[in-house]
């Protein structure tokens, strides 16, 4: 057992803390990690507001990249020293998706078996099962992926949650390519990595959909061909009009991704889709949310796919690596996406900085 520092969320709203916390030794089919970077997320803020569950306290961050320091009896696939980014989808091997041949929709995925715990030995709930704001952290060796080691942990941690989550919703999800149209409304940190992702994949054009001119900006820095603020005209005319110009005839772009999470941009999508195109809804809705009333001769007459992206459909051994040597090359610019480094004491202004919509992405660096 060692201690370290860490950056709890002790009870629903209160405040976030820097306290000292038990981390166990990795015992079989674990992994102790020295963290390096951690990017700070909505999600970390929807545990800390209680909007998540209620196994407070918490143990916040989950972003995050770092070296592996132990493991336990059995582990194969990572060693000590190692440069790993964590991931939520340590993938079973054993369930129905798994023996299957479909991972990416494990039903089992794995986290540390033993609990980290408070000084006192409250046990801490592990935000997506990492809690990674902390100079070490327990998960499951499968929650390690290993990547090119000269890589910016700041950077490459991010592709851990939003960042994936956001080119998998392109590439996985909507099946992005060469020769298909497509638009991202809300451009977010997971909505701009939707337009980073459908730019790698060749889509063209690639048009971003949001109510604040900044986020367009950075649509356009990594990768969107054409914007439309939706605060000021209509967005499924104007994605109409600008698919039409490349695809004449169409009625919309052939891959409509949905990264806000409300029901009136998801029925934007809906129809701002041409015709056996697809809609991804990439954007997490909060409770009491509901489909919003469509006929439904449109639902059929309008053909295609209306699907779900939970973590961008990624499989995270075979995706990090691969987006990570892209960042290498300079394909991806995963830079992009920190807009500051911060200490581990700043997680509670970085909250707060959220919701002035200047920033994409906080990043902790310990
Ligand atoms: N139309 C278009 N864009 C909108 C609208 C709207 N009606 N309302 C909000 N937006 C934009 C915001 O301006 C912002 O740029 O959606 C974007 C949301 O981005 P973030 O708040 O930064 O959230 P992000 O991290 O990208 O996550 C997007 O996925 O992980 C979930 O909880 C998260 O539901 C959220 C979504
Ligand atoms: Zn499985
Ligand atoms: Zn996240």
């Amino acid at each position: 057992m060692q201690q370290v520092r860490a950056v709890i969320a002790r009870a629903k709203g209160a405040p976030v803390e820097l306290v000292t916390i038990n981390v166990p030794d990795p015992g079989p089919g674990e992994a102790v990690v020295a963290v390096q970077a951690c990017g700070v997320c909505h999600t970390d803020l929807h545990y800390q507001q209680g909007g998540i569950n209620d196994e407070f306290p918490f143990l916040l961050g989950h972003e995050a990249a770092g070296i592996v320091e132990a493991v336990g009896e059995g582990v194969t696939e990572v060693a000590p020293g190692d440069f790993v980014v964590l991931n939520w989808r340590a993938v079973c091997g054993e369930c129905r998706a798994c023996k299957r041949g479909e991972q990416q929709y494990c039903f089992n995925t794995a986290n540390a078996t033993q609990k980290m715990t408070l000084e006192d030995g409250t046990e801490l709930t592990p935000a997506l099962g990492i809690g990674a704001f902390a100079d070490k952290t327990l998960v499951a060796a499968g929650q390690c992926t290993k990547v090119d080691p000269s890589a910016r942990p700041a950077a490459v941690g991010l592709l851990g949650c939003g960042v994936m989550a956001g080119i998998g919703a392109a590439i996985n999800t909507g099946g992005a390519t060469r020769g298909k149209s497509v638009a991202v409304i809300g451009c977010g940190g997971v909505g701009v990595a939707a337009v980073a992702g459908a730019a790698l994949a060749g889509s063209s054009p690639i048009i971003a959909v949001d109510i604040d001119p900044k986020k367009l900006e950075t649509a356009k820095k990594l990768g969107a061909t054409h914007t439309v603020d939706s605060s000021k005209v209509d967005p499924v005319e104007a994605i109409r009009e600008i698919s039409a110009k490349t695809y004449p005839g169409a009625e919309g772009a052939d891959i409509v991704i949905e990264a806000v999470g409300r029901p009136e941009t998801w029925k934007q999508a809906f129809y701002a889709r041409d015709l056996a195109g697809t809609v991804v809804l990439v954007g997490v809705p909060t409770a009491g949310m509901m489909v919003p009333e469509l006929p439904l001769t449109d639902v059929f007459g309008r053909g295609g796919s209306l699907k779900s992206s939970w973590y961008g459909d990624c499989l995270p051994s075979r995706d990090f690596p691969m987006l990570v040597d892209l960042y290498q090359q300079g394909r991806l610019d995963l830079d992009a996406f920190v807009t500051e480094e911060i200490s581990i004491d700043g997680v509670e202004a970085a909250f707060e900085r959220m919701h002035g919509g200047d920033v994409l992405r906080s990043v902790v660096v310990l």
